[in-house]
């Protein structure tokens, strides 16, 4: 659907496959959208009174002006769960109140400045997958790029059932960093290396290399002190079951665990989400 033709603005969930947390301090992130959820806001009145104030911001991010008009929600994307649902209620408003369609690295740059109001400091790749709607490459401060897929990957999305606050588990991060800073930068480059030969393997379509990484990068994520047992009982779960590699995904603490699964492969409880093999921007 175009933005701001009906009032109406969709947007897709999403999930990171590599380097959460080491794209705040500078390193690179690979992200993929979620298409099987998503969420929808549409011009509406009376609007929601709990989304006013974001309805207001958005408006003036868009350069419009007067009174914002009233905007209500629907969203099958849990919050506080790691799959982008603030950045998703951040792109969907903004293409909702858009007079005429945005361009999508414009949009992801509006809806950056508005994503701040729900976690202090974000680094922009949530709100950047969900505004591009293909796999990114990201990198603070440097162009975002679309990436190829070698070929058709298959993932479950397992749920912990725990929440937690991205803006609290990144700003312990953040305080395990000012006290342990050489420790916490190795991590991060580690976790920058990981992202880099993910990249590789993404785009060559090899998925024994990328389910191998993926459970590497959920090993630091473990150093780094951000898994919980719950997302590491899934993990191992799902490797028992027969994934070719699991890791949490988003800011952690709880969230949902993304697995890579060949075919037929089922593990109770999980959700499917698939990347078609193609090549960028394609
Ligand atoms: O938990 P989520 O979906 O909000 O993911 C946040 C990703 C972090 O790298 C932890 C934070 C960020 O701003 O990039």
């Amino acid at each position: 659907m175009a933005e701001g033709e009906d009032g109406r603005g969709w947007a897709p969930a999403k999930a990171i496959l590599f380097g959460e947390h080491a794209v705040v301090y500078g390193r690179p992130a690979l992200a993929i959208p979620v298409h099987g959820m998503s969420l929808e806001v549409r011009r509406q009145a009376p609007g929601d009174p709990g989304l006013q104030e974001v309805t207001a911001e958005a408006w003036r991010l868009l350069g419009q002006e007067g009174e914002p008009p009233g905007v209500r929600a629907a969203s099958s994307i849990p919050v506080g769960a790691g799959l982008g649902s603030s950045a998703a209620l951040c792109v969907g408003l903004l293409r909702a109140l858009s007079p005429e369609p945005l361009d999508p690295r414009e949009l992801a740059r509006l809806a950056h400045r508005l994503e701040h109001r729900f976690h202090g400091t974000p680094s922009g790749i949530d709100t950047t997958v969900v505004a591009l709607g293909r796999p990114v490459w990201f990198r603070r401060g440097r162009p975002v790029e679309e990436l190829a897929v070698g070929r058709p990957l298959r993932f479950l999305l397992l749920d912990s059932g725990e929440r937690a606050s991205t803006a609290e588990v990144v700003a312990e991060v953040r305080r395990r960093h000012q006290e342990d800073r050489a420790n916490l930068e190795a991590l991060f480059d580690a976790l920058g290396w990981i992202a880099h030969s993910g990249r590789r393997a993404l785009q060559e379509g090899d998925e024994a290399e990328l389910g191998r990484l993926m459970l590497a990068c959920h090993r630091q994520l473990q150093d780094l002190g951000v898994s919980s047992a719950g997302l590491d009982r899934l993990v191992e779960r799902a490797l028992a079951a027969g994934a070719r590699g699991a890791k949490l995904s988003g800011a952690g603490r709880g969230g949902h665990v993304l697995a890579l699964v060949p075919e037929g492969l089922e593990i109770e409880g999980g959700r499917e989400t698939r990347l078609a093999g193609r090549r960028a921007g394609a």
